[in-house]
């Protein structure tokens, strides 16, 4: 199985950024986590990261293109891009929302998300760990 694994803004700052919120894992680390855990598990991993909306809405179509299970974390257009949210409407493989930080302790416009309705399933406030937990399952999905 393919799995693109797709980060939106500020995300690469990962380890600089929040450090209370989001840890002290590094991007790079992140990176190196989903490869080595996917290759662990027999699954062919991309990684990538970010800032622009539009780069963002092409890897979507990407996936959707080439039947690519999706991790997503969209960070900030999460709660907003309904082009993203356009984009992801069209895979047809697993879609998998995560958040880092569990999102519903948090300020109120981050409660509400316009991808969760389109989504396979959520990972939320597992940390970094969520993206192994969401790749683990994903292969449990492999044919
Ligand atoms: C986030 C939560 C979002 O609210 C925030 O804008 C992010 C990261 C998370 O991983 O916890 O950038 O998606």
């Amino acid at each position: 199985m393919n799995v693109l694994v797709l980060n939106g803004p500020n995300l690469g700052r990962l380890g600089k950024r929040e450090p209370g919120v989001y840890g002290s894992t590094t991007y790079d680390d992140l990176v190196r986590l989903c490869l080595d855990t996917g290759r662990d598990l027999g699954l062919s991993v991309e990684v990538r990261q970010t800032d622009h909306e539009g780069e963002l809405v092409g890897w979507l179509h990407e996936a959707a293109d080439a039947g690519s299970a999706v991790v997503l974390n969209a960070g900030a257009w999460t709660h907003y891009s309904i082009a993203v949210r356009d984009a992801a409407a069209q895979l047809t493989a697993p879609l998998i929302e995560l958040h880092i930080s569990n999102v519903h302790k948090r300020e109120s416009f981050r409660h509400h998300s316009v991808l969760s309705d389109i989504a396979t399933g959520l990972v939320v406030g597992l940390g970094v760990d969520g993206y192994a937990l969401a790749l683990r399952w994903l292969a449990g999905r492999a044919d």
